[in-house]
């Protein structure tokens, strides 16, 4: 455990060194751990445990999740189960399903629930919108969040490469006296490398937030942005790709992950140090309106009633799959398609 302080703020960081695997076996020795939902989440924690050793079982309605737990090796009646019965075995309850996918489940899961059992959200999403979710726990349950910092993939990937992804933790509803430590326990088991704490509305706010913009919605307009106007002043596909997408991605993103932008600031050339140095703050004044608007719209919930309206419909498939087509159509990434094939580790 390490106290950090940034900006006067001072935090306290969990790391794996806190929770030992032998101890943790040990803490979690008399719990059933049991996993609802097979999507990245799912399947990323779930076999992490599965991998160390806990006890560990997943619950799953029969469709394509329960078909490809059945290919990851889990077994019907031993640890796999349907989700009714996964829950009255269990007593730490990973709710898994898709944020709308749980809307529809909580009445049963919330009937099914025992004193003392811990109820744990990868997203403050349900609990913290419950004017709109209807999701309100009982009072004799833990409530609490382990929300990695990324996809499922990378929680099983970086799990299975001797890392670990990292996590946020938080406290909803301590109805044992332990579920603090219930939870920054269950953070490392399921595979983080570190923790951080925050709060549910916190996390839900700043994750929206995030995916919305920096991380996908801003990232995609941003690199659209740039190729249109290489390619709407005669730039071929394959340099306005490189110049926008390519390069960003295969070297200056992986230098700014390792040293910072300061670092990349200090280490690239005089002419890109003086351009970046001056077109920043342009870019940080015409987005930061837009950022703080759609941080408003989270807060407020609206973002939440979009997703839930959009992701509850029965064919939301249908719409959704015309949306990722448009994307995957757009020149810049049918020029992407092309061009990752001439990295060395792919060219023939
Ligand atoms: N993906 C991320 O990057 C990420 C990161 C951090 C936290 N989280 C959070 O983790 C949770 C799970 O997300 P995810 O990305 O792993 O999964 P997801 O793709 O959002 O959800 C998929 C799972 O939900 C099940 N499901 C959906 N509707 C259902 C219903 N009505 N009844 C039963 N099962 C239903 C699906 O089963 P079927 O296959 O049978 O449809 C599938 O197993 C969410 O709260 C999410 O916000 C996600």
């Amino acid at each position: 455990m390490k106290t950090i302080t940034i900006g006067g703020v001072t935090e306290t960081i969990h790391e794996r060194s806190d929770y030992p695997l032998a101890g943790l076996k040990e803490r979690f020795a008399k719990e059933t751990i049991a996993v609802l939902g097979y999507g990245p989440q799912g399947r990323g924690q779930g076999l992490n445990l599965r991998d160390q050793g806990f006890n560990v079982i997943v619950g799953l309605r029969k469709g394509p999740s329960y078909d490809h737990a059945l290919k990851d090796g889990w077994k019907e009646g031993v640890n796999l189960f349907s989700m009714d019965e996964a829950l009255e075995k269990g007593t730490i309850i990973l709710f898994l399903l898709s944020d709308a996918g749980q809307i529809g489940y909580w009445p049963t899961l919330k009937a099914k629930l025992k004193k003392g059992d811990a109820l744990v959200f990868s997203h403050g999403f349900g609990v913290v919108f419950n004017d709109q979710t209807g999701i309100v726990p009982p009072k004799d349950v833990d409530v609490v969040l382990c929300a990695p910092k990324g996809s499922g993939l990378t929680v099983r990937n970086h799990f299975l490469e001797g890392r670990g992804i990292n996590a946020s933790v938080a406290v909803f509803q301590d109805a044992t006296g332990h579920a603090a430590d219930r939870v920054r326990a269950l953070g490392i088991a399921i595979g983080s490398g570190h923790l951080f704490e925050t709060t549910f509305k916190n996390e839900v706010v700043s994750d929206l937030t995030g995916e919305r913009c920096v991380l996908m919605g801003m990232l995609q307009g941003a690199f659209l942005a740039q190729y249109e106007v290489l390619r709407e002043n005669g730039h071929p596909p394959t340099e306005a790709y490189n110049e926008t997408i390519e390069e960003a991605l295969q070297s200056l993103y992986p230098l700014v992950a390792e040293n910072g932008m300061d670092w990349m600031y200090a280490n690239c050339s005089t002419t890109a140090q003086r351009g970046a140095l001056d077109w920043a703050p342009r870019f940080k004044a015409a987005i930061k309106p837009v950022i703080a608007q759609c941080y408003a719209d989270v807060k407020a919930g609206k973002e939440a009633a979009i997703s839930i309206e959009a992701n509850s419909k029965s064919d939301y498939r249908v719409g959704l799959e015309k949306e990722l087509a448009a994307i995957a159509s757009q020149e810049m990434w049918e020029a992407g398609r092309i061009l990752r094939e001439f990295r060395p580790e792919r060219a023939k």
